[in-house]
């Protein structure tokens, strides 16, 4: 517990009055002011929008250091996992706490093709979508009416764990579905011969007609993928399922609520905007700099899509695992795709231009992942759907962790009033 760790005081001069509060220390060495007791004691809220200094929890599932590019799950380096495991072996390190057994591996694997299918009376959502109805928002809403068709989850742990296996197993399967009912093709069923990510792979490109064949590259890629994204800390999509969490909501409906702040294009929504970014350069001619001189001009909105970040202050360490991703994918499959080559040239111009190296801002996750899915054949639209299947073992383990932390209350920030005071009514005959 954090709180047995205290390090030090911090002393609050108000007037003549003087508060102290205590100061925690993580393993990591990252310091933590206590203000629990700030607004009984003092009158005063703290004011930090966007919560750039706030922490909301403890948390023993990420490590990050963004001035030094670090990233570690349950204490594994992410570069380890990604060249090393597959993402079910990394969905049960973060949900359970530690990389399972061989036998354990197997069985995950098992259970997670024994739910894989999606209830039959499901599927007629997907017949009533509208053509060219974005996955995310498909996703979102079958993931929160699972809870009608599995309603037994309650409080017992058994029955989250169930939840949280038939969530990670699921959710390929509507992502799949998703991207058939786009393109107008039968659905291809899961299968239990295949493994998450060629279950994955194989129910996207395979048709009734044609068998896909699975490439391991393509697939050890996936893996990888998905593990890049698999947690984050507290980013807003995972705070945002803790805050639906913390009011007693049940995982279905937190994690539902975690896809539609994932599919922000400030967030994981981006991967879809560098790929369109990209394209943009390339039909004016390939010209960079026009990016790169409209992303820092203060007078419009534009942002480079795929750089910076709010907690890297370095080079993001998942950018540099998807670049060599990337290349390693283009190469085996023989292609020379020009986005690649502009997505370079613009890192390069942009890593060497005053604003963004003032700014500390460089390559996230998002800026070569979806040359690697385009690769392999994923429309764009699907690219934010890749993300959230990846984050979504990160978002089932801080959901756990939240609802097993006696520190955790209902998520409720406080505000600065500052519209009108009191206002007498006046009665609408009065009104000017
Ligand atoms: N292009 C141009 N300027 C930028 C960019 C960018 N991509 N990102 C930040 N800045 C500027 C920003 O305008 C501000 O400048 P100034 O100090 O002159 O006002 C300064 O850098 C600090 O930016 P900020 O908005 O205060 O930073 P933030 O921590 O609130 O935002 C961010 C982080 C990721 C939302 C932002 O960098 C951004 O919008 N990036 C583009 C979208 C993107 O790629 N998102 C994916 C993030 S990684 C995947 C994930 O986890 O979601």
């Amino acid at each position: 517990m954090l709180e047995n760790n205290k390090v030090a005081t911090a002393d609050l001069v108000i007037g003549d009055k003087k508060f102290s509060y205590p100061i925690y220390e993580g393993t990591e060495k990252e310091r933590a002011l206590d203000i629990r007791k700030l607004r009984a004691e003092t009158g005063l809220i703290t004011y930090d929008p966007g919560f750039v200094n706030t922490g909301s929890c403890e948390s023993a599932i990420t490590f990050l250091d963004g001035e030094q590019g670090i990233l570690r799950y349950r204490g594994y380096d992410i570069l380890d996992l990604a060249e090393n495991c597959e993402f079910i072996e990394v969905a049960y390190l973060l949900i359970q706490g530690r990389l399972p057994t061989k036998a354990e591996r197997q069985r995950y694997a098992r259970l997670l093709n024994q739910h894989s299918m999606l209830h039959e009376d499901m599927q007629g959502f997907f017949r009533n979508y509208p053509e060219g109805a974005h996955p995310m928002a498909i996703a979102s809403a079958m993931v929160v009416s699972l809870s009608s068709f599995y309603p037994e989850i309650a409080d017992r742990e058994e029955e989250k764990s169930l939840a949280a296996t038939r969530l990670i197993s699921k959710i390929r399967t509507m992502a799949a579905f998703s991207y058939k009912k786009s393109v107008g093709e039968p659905f291809v069923y899961p299968s239990s011969k295949l493994t998450y990510c060629e279950n994955l792979l194989n129910m996207v490109f395979a048709s009734p007609v044609a068998d896909y064949k699975l490439d391991p590259v393509l697939v050890k890629a996936m893996n990888q993928l998905l593990i890049l994204h698999a947690d984050h800390e507290q980013n807003a999509s995972t705070s945002v399922v803790r805050m639906v969490g913390s009011t007693g909501a049940n995982l279905y409906a937190s994690i539902s609520a975690g896809i539609s702040a994932l599919s922000g294009p400030l967030h994981g929504g981006a991967n879809q905007e560098v790929m369109e970014m990209l394209e943009e350069i390339r039909a004016h001619g390939g010209d960079v700099d026009k990016m790169v001189e409209r992303a820092k001009d203060p007078n419009d909105s534009f942002r480079l899509f795929g750089f910076g970040h709010r907690v890297y202050k370095s080079y993001d360490p998942r950018a540099k695992i998807a670049k060599k991703v990337c290349t390693g994918v283009l190469e085996k499959l023989g292609i020379n795709d020009p986005l690649l080559d502009i997505a370079m040239k613009l890192e390069e111009r942009a890593l060497n231009d005053e604003y963004f190296i003032k700014r500390k801002l460089y390559p996230n996750v998002d800026f070569y992942t979806g040359i690697t899915y385009r690769a392999m054949g994923f429309p764009t639209n699907m690219f934010t759907m890749l993300f959230a299947i990846g984050r979504l073992p990160g978002w089932i383990a801080q959901w756990y962790e939240m609802h097993n932390d006696p520190n955790q209350k209902i998520g409720r920030p406080r505000q600065a009033y500052c519209g009108p005071t009191q206002l007498r009514y006046v009665p609408i005959e009065q009104r000017t």
